[in-house]
């Protein structure tokens, strides 16, 4: 078993610090809610989200951004076959509006990507602003000939390779190989089955 994350403090120029620390159960809600402010409702319509639905994000790459006892950050990463090759994707980053330019998605991005490597995972992807990502290390150098499971920009496909390699000869659509979670019984067939 790991040992628990033990949080990030980082000082902002701007009073109150921000911790970085795995997700917790308790953050949902939460995170929900930042998800929701960041990217609109029909969030979940985007393309990426179909490498994520019904999954589970991978061991230990599930991370939250707490300032004050809110939550006010998120980053998570999955599992996926890229053309044939491991690689994990990475997305959604997400920091509160209020919160932003204070280093939290900085700080989010690099604790993710030490954490992944930490874990041997060779590759990462993402779909994304280019000036943004670049800071980290992400280009689409090796992205030329994979594709998204639906529409996508080209451009915003980008990856980083922690193994030298790890994505040479990716070929291919993106698929989802992350621990399927357990299915939701609906409401209505909960009432179905008490009636
Ligand atoms: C992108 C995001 C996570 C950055 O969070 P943040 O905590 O403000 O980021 P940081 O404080 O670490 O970095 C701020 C820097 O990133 C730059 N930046 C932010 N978004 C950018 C973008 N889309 N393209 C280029 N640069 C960007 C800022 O200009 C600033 O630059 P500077 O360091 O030269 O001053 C945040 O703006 C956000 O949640 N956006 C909405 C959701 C989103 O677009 N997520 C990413 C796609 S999954």
């Amino acid at each position: 078993m790991t040992a628990p994350r033990k949080p990030q403090i980082a000082p902002t120029s701007n009073a109150a610090p921000f911790a970085i620390r795995s997700e917790r159960a308790a953050d949902v809600a939460m995170r929900e809610a930042l998800l929701d402010a960041c990217f609109g409702d029909n969030r979940h319509g985007r393309t990426c989200q179909r490498l994520r639905d019904g999954r589970a994000p991978a061991a230990g790459l599930a991370l939250s951004a707490v300032r004050e006892g809110t939550l006010v950050g998120t980053v998570r990463l999955w599992h996926v076959s890229a053309g044939g090759r491991p690689a994990l994707v990475l997305g959604p980053l997400a920091v509160d509006p209020a919160c932003r330019e204070l280093g939290i998605g900085a700080a989010l991005m690099h604790q993710a990507l030490v954490a992944a490597r930490a874990r041997g995972h060779g590759a990462v992807i993402l779909l994304g602003d280019a000036p943004y990502y670049a800071r980290f290390g992400f280009s689409a150098k090796k992205t030329g000939a994979l594709v998204l499971p639906g529409p996508f920009e080209r451009d915003r496909l980008l990856a980083i390779e922690f193994q030298t390699g790890a994505l040479d000869g990716a070929e291919g659509t993106i698929v989802p190989t992350g621990v399927a979670l357990p299915k939701r019984r609906s409401v209505r067939g909960l009432r179905a089955q008490a009636a």
